[in-house]
């Protein structure tokens, strides 16, 4: 079995990868933290308790995180997640209390009262509480298993041309987690792009027939319809579901060994991440970076999970 948390900003792709770790068999979800970037800290943390209501989570501890980058001035993406950050279904009230801790303070809690190399950190937004927790209590970085990083491209962007949202969303915050002496598998566009959720799927999702599936399928759509809008899709990209399927099972996509650096003071290019595949720079590979992604794959684990939370 393997542990993990997972460190989010729900977000519909966050929402599936949420309902992902906790609905199938190998996946222990430890903490559910959450960072602003999609929307606000609060208003993603109150999506994260709305998504742990409808999918019957309800002894996992939710902790919410910084509001701010470390350096920049904030971003969020109403444009692709709506006003609230998890916009089309009605959200159902909370049915757990917030954890008083800091998401940070519930990060290093469980890295350290964990067997070293037990644990594997999820994050799905941008990077500011690994980077928090990183400078806090360094001894996480010796500890944690890997971390699985939903973030950066190596072709282009999707919020300038050269940078992802999770990435420019706090680039200082991204620098120090893959500066970080730890093993890190880089989850970016290029692999998430194939993740499309198609009609096929959908139709696959709602045929589970139960409020959770329901919920997905509303997910679905509104996400798709401001995919199609502003990026010009035919399907969602459900990006943050691969870095869970990553841990459910290796088989779900390739990756390549390479450094990865993250772009700070570029005109153009701020928030970049540049990867170095023919290793012209004589740096260390530093990162997994995903490549190719097994589809199938990915969506019968995900139908597997949503069908496992609406059986309770
Ligand atoms: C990333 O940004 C957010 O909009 C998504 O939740 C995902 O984590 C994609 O660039
Ligand atoms: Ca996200």
């Amino acid at each position: 079995v393997e542990r993990m948390i997972i460190d989010c900003d729900p977000g519909h792709d966050d929402a599936l990868a949420i309902i992902l770790a906790a609905g199938s068999p190998n996946i222990d979800l430890i903490a559910i933290t959450t960072v602003a970037g999609n929307q606000t800290a609060e208003k993603v943390t109150r999506n994260a308790l709305a998504v742990c209501a409808v999918a019957g989570i309800l002894t996992v501890p939710v902790a919410q995180g910084a509001s701010v980058p470390l350096v920049r001035a904030q971003r969020v993406a109403p444009d692709i997640h709506g006003e609230s950050g998890l916009d089309g279904p009605v959200l159902p009230e909370a049915q757990i209390e917030l954890d008083p801790r800091h998401a940070v303070t519930l990060i290093i809690d469980e890295i350290m009262s964990n067997e070293p190399g037990t644990i594997t950190l999820v994050p799905t937004g941008p990077l500011t509480n690994i980077a928090m927790a990183m400078k806090l209590e360094p001894r996480i970085v010796d500890r944690v298993k890997r971390v699985i990083l939903m973030g950066g491209s190596y072709t282009r962007g999707n919020t300038t041309p050269a940078a992802e949202f999770n990435i420019i969303a706090d680039p200082e915050a991204a620098h120090a987690v893959f500066a970080g002496d730890w093993p890190v598998t880089m989850v970016g566009l290029d692999l998430t792009h194939q993740a499309t959720a198609d009609a096929d799927v959908v139709a696959r999702i709602a045929a589970i027939d139960s409020p959770l599936s329901a919920f997905v399928v509303e997910i679905l759509a509104f996400f798709g319809s401001t995919y199609r809008e502003v990026q010009g899709f035919d399907a969602p990209p459900v990006h943050d579901l691969c870095c869970v399927a990553k841990l459910v099972d290796p088989a779900v996509f390739e990756t390549e060994d390479a450094f990865v650096g993250v772009e700070l003071t570029g005109t153009w290019t701020t928030g970049m991440t540049v990867i170095d595949f023919t290793n012209l720079l004589g740096e260390k590979a530093n990162t997994q970076v995903a490549t190719t992604l097994d589809k199938d794959l990915l969506w019968n684990m995900t139908i597997d999970a949503i069908s496992a939370l609406s059986k309770g």
